[in-house]
C-alpha cells in the first residue's frame, strides 16, 4: 500500500510543461516561514531565561505582558498570548498558499502536478477549520492596538520621562508593519464592505466604501506586508533581547539604562 502510494507520487509529482524554475518560490518561502516558526518558538520558550524587556522596551512576542504572581518562574508568559498571532498567521490566506505549496505540495506551484489524486479544497474537515480566520482577525485588531500602546510607551522612561531611543523607533516600525499586514487582511476587507451590493445608498455605506478602498491599498500588497511584518517581529525581539542582555548598547536620550 505504501509502495503504491509512493509510486503514484513519483508518477504525478512535479509533472509540468513549465520551463521556468517554479520550485524556487516555494523553496524560499517555505524555508523563510520555517525559520521564523523556529525562531519564535525558541524565543518564547527561552523567555524567562533570556530577558525580553529593558527600560521602556518590551519584545512584541510578549506584548501585552501577562505575568501573574501564580505563574511558575519557568513558564514563559509568551505562551499566554502566542495563540493569537500564531492563529492569525497560520490561517491567513497568504500563508495558507505558502504552506500548502511548500509543505503539502498541494500543488507545489501553478500548473505543476501534485501528489494527491483528488482535491477537496477547504470544504472538508480538517481544512474547513481555516474559516476560523475571521475570528482571529478580530483578535489581531486588538493586538494591533496593544502593540501601538507598547510603541508609544517606549518613548517614556519611568522616572525620567519623555525621550527616544533606537528601540523606540524599532518598536514603532514593528507596530506599523503589523498594522499594515492586518489592514490588508482579506477577511477584514470583506467584513468592512465586501458583502454590500450597493456602496452609495446611505452615508454609512459610503463610509464603509471609503474604508474598503483604504484597506484595499494594503490588501494589494498583502504578501509584502506579511513578510515585512513577520521578519520585523523577529528582528524587534532580537534587538530588545540583545540590549536587555548586554550584548549591544541602545542609543537613547535617557540616563538610567
Ligand atoms: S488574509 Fe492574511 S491576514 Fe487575513
Amino acid at each position: 500500500m505504501v509502495a503504491d502510494a509512493m509510486s503514484a507520487l513519483q508518477r504525478r509529482y512535479g509533472k509540468t510543461h513549465r520551463k521556468d524554475r517554479w520550485w524556487v518560490e516555494p523553496l524560499l518561502s517555505g524555508g523563510g516561514l520555517a525559520a521564523f516558526l523556529l525562531y519564535s518558538t525558541v524565543a518564547v520558550v527561552v523567555g524567562p531565561n533570556w530577558s525580553y524587556e529593558v527600560g521602556p522596551y518590551l519584545s512584541p512576542m510578549f506584548e501585552p505582558l501577562i505575568r501573574p504572581d501564580w505563574l511558575p518562574r519557568w513558564f514563559s508568559p509568551g505562551f499566554l498570548i502566542l495563540w493569537a498571532p500564531a492563529g492569525f498567521r497560520t490561517t491567513c490566506y497568504y500563508y495558507r498558499r505558502t504552506y500548502y505549496r511548500s509543505y503539502f505540495l498541494s500543488p507545489p506551484a501553478c500548473a505543476v502536478a501534485e501528489p494527491a489524486a483528488t482535491y477537496s479544497g477547504e470544504s472538508k474537515f480538517p481544512l474547513i477549520l481555516q474559516n476560523v480566520h475571521r475570528y482571529f482577525m478580530y483578535v489581531a485588531l486588538v493586538f494591533n492596538v496593544l502593540l501601538w500602546v507598547g510603541a508609544v510607551k517606549s518613548y517614556w522612561m519611568p522616572g525620567e520621562g519623555l525621550g527616544i531611543g533606537v528601540g523606540s523607533i524599532v518598536m514603532t516600525l514593528n507596530a506599523f508593519f503589523l498594522m499594515m499586514y492586518s489592514l490588508g487582511c482579506h477577511s477584514l476587507r470583506h467584513w468592512v464592505a465586501g458583502g454590500l451590493n450597493s456602496f452609495s445608498r446611505t452615508p454609512i455605506r459610503r463610509l464603509r466604501r471609503k474604508a474598503w478602498e483604504i484597506f484595499t491599498i494594503a490588501n494589494e500588497k498583502h504578501r509584502m506586508w506579511a513578510w515585512t511584518s513577520m521578519i520585523f517581529v523577529g528582528l524587534t525581539d532580537l534587538y530588545i533581547r540583545l540590549v536587555a542582555n548586554g550584548v549591544i548598547t541602545d542609543i537613547h536620550t535617557w540616563k538610567s539604562f
